[in-house]
């Protein structure tokens, strides 16, 4: 088939496409909402088969134990669905508080993001550092307020926060009655309808919305008075003070449309995911080498923004998640790798859903497959067909955990050395080197505490290497964008540490942000950044 003939087919594929990560603390309800969009999307039949699928994945794989241990899920994972003629992907994140940089990575093959709100808590320490991540690649973000069934803070001042802190302007797209004991639903402010609320005993099955419109006489009985009095205030409040939605200001990460609902018992979860279809970004241009690239450039081109060793024990495999930007994949396809100029052929592709893998034919652009991956990807790798392209990387975030690895035993000296090699490879922890070339145990660099974790029971398992972590006591990394050079020219420095990163280039390490702010305040000479200039 020559590329011309596949241009129809790519048009419909990225059309119906919509790709999206949600970013959220742990317990606001991520994977029940997940659940829920895929029982919507049809891909499960009843809510609880995603935890119990976990369950039984925890019981055949011993890597897995850690997670059973620790009860969280640890890697990342795609979930694909379909709904109303849309192919859905779903970049899923770990959820637990020690996350790890996959959820960053996450975020760079995503094209939207849900943040999801506890609607008692209000915005919380995880949502906000994702968000800043998402700010940064100015994503589309939709945000849906949670667990409205049980009392939580008032709706405008939610909003009030959102704003503030964020510095995102937010557009109220339905709005609720009541919380708590006394939710009775939401008004749907485009349709002008009241979608009231029924509890389903915690929702297994799709909830069927009783809808009633807004001139209704039944309304003030069936919302009781007050509520229906404090609904009409809100709307003109709302009316007064909001701007109308607007599709360009959501497409360039500036505005939020807001939803409220409670994943539990399926109410809202439609409302919103109709309004996310109509609204999302679809896979869009990214930026090259040859310049920007439109998804439907006829070539097949992507990026790996994951490596993830060892999902299953038994094959001691590892996988490369690619992100698909353009053209359609075939299974056996041969590509090129931009960064070693090989030619490779990708005889067994897979699709991922909730790491049950199965093995698929093709892949369109906003999809994520999964490469088995010999060693030869690294993250933010390019493979194309056709004209020689290459993606920006995907920067490193400033790490806030610090240790240092040793190995105990000499004559592990070769294992060590290899397991730290290999684990550095595959992203799963940052590892820099002290400066002073006299100290040349490893430097544990990590967003989450469980990535020291990971590391130490990998080389036990996989190296056969007992590891040692002394915790170092700083907070902060920040790269000097300068080099080498600028800092030879400061001299000496107070309050920090230097050492390389991966690449040789140079890090100071600090006990907190007052002494790195105080350090550049000394030396404004010194161009510091907190997120890694990409290789
Ligand atoms: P996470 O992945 O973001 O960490 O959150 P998860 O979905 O596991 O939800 C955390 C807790 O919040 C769960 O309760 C879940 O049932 C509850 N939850 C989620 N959505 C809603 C909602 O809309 N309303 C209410 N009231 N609760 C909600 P749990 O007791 O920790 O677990 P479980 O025994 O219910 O599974």
């Amino acid at each position: 088939m020559t590329s011309i003939d596949l241009q129809p087919e790519l048009h419909t594929e990225v059309e119906r496409r919509r790709n999206f990560a949600i970013i959220s603390h742990p317990d606001a309800g991520k994977t029940t909402l997940t659940e829920k969009l895929l029982l919507y999307g049809g891909a499960i039949h009843e809510a609880g088969s995603v935890k119990a699928r976990r369950a039984q994945r925890k019981a055949t794989s011993d890597w897995m134990a850690m997670e059973q241990q620790r009860g969280i899920s640890i890697t990342s994972t795609v979930l694909q669905f379909e709904y109303e003629n849309c192919q859905i992907n779903l970049l899923d994140t770990p959820g637990h508080q020690d996350f790890s940089e996959d959820t960053y990575r996450t975020l760079a093959a995503a094209d939207n993001a849900v943040m999801l709100i506890d609607a008692a808590k209000g915005l919380e320490p995880q949502t906000r550092k994702l968000f800043e991540v998402c700010k940064m690649r100015q994503l589309p973000i939709f945000t849906f307020v949670n667990k409205l069934d049980r009392p939580g803070r008032e709706p405008l001042e939610l909003l009030d926060e959102i704003e503030q802190e964020l510095g995102l302007q937010t557009y109220a797209v339905n709005w609720p009655i009541g919380m708590g004991d006394r939710f009775k639903g939401v008004f749907d402010r485009h349709q002008q309808q009241i979608h009231l609320y029924s509890r389903v005993l915690h929702g297994s099955r799709e909830a069927v919305d009783t809808v009633v419109d807004m001139g209704d006489p039944k309304i003030e009985e069936l919302l009781e008075q007050d509520l229906y009095y404090q609904l009409k205030d809100d709307l003109e409040l709302l009316e007064g003070i909001g701007p109308e939605l607007d599709r360009d200001s959501v497409h360039q990460g500036k505005m939020t449309p807001v939803f409220f609902g409670s994943a539990m018992t399926n109410f809202g979860v439609e409302l919103f995911l109709n309004s996310f279809l109509e609204y999302a970004l679809k896979p869009g241009s990214r930026n090259s080498t040859i310049g920007e690239i439109a998804p439907t450039y006829p070539e097949f081109t992507g990026f790996v923004f994951k490596l993830q060793a060892n999902m299953d024990p038994k094959h001691r495999d590892r996988v490369a998640f690619v992100r698909v930007c353009t053209g359609k994949f075939e299974k056996d396809m041969t590509v090129n790798h931009a960064r070693t100029g090989k030619t490779i052929r990708l005889s067994r592709p897979q699709k991922l859903f909730a790491q049950d893998r199965e093995s698929i034919d093709r892949a369109f652009p906003g999809d994520v497959i999964g490469l088995n991956n010999p060693g030869v990807f690294a993250i933010g790798d390019t493979i194309y067909t056709g004209q020689k392209i290459e993606y920006e990387g995907i920067p490193c975030f400033s790490p806030e955990l610090f240790a240092t690895l040793r190995n105990p035993n000499p004559s592990k000296f070769k294992q060590f050395h290899k397991g730290v090699s290999e684990i550095r490879e595959e992203g799963a922890v940052q590892i820099m080197y002290s400066a002073d070339e006299s100290k040349r145990d490893p430097i544990l660099a990590a967003v989450g505490q469980l990535q020291f974790e990971v590391v130490q029971f990998r080389l036990q398992q996989e190296y056969g290497v007992e590891t040692l972590l002394d915790l170092l006591p700083y907070t902060v990394a920040r790269w000097v964008a300068n080099g080498w050079e600028a800092l030879d020219k400061v001299g000496r420095l107070f309050n920090t540490v230097t050492v390389k990163d991966n690449w040789g280039r140079p890090v100071l390490l600090f006990r907190n942000e007052w002494n790195c702010q105080q350090l550049q305040e000394d030396h404004p000479e010194l161009e510091l950044t907190a997120i890694a200039p990409v290789v």
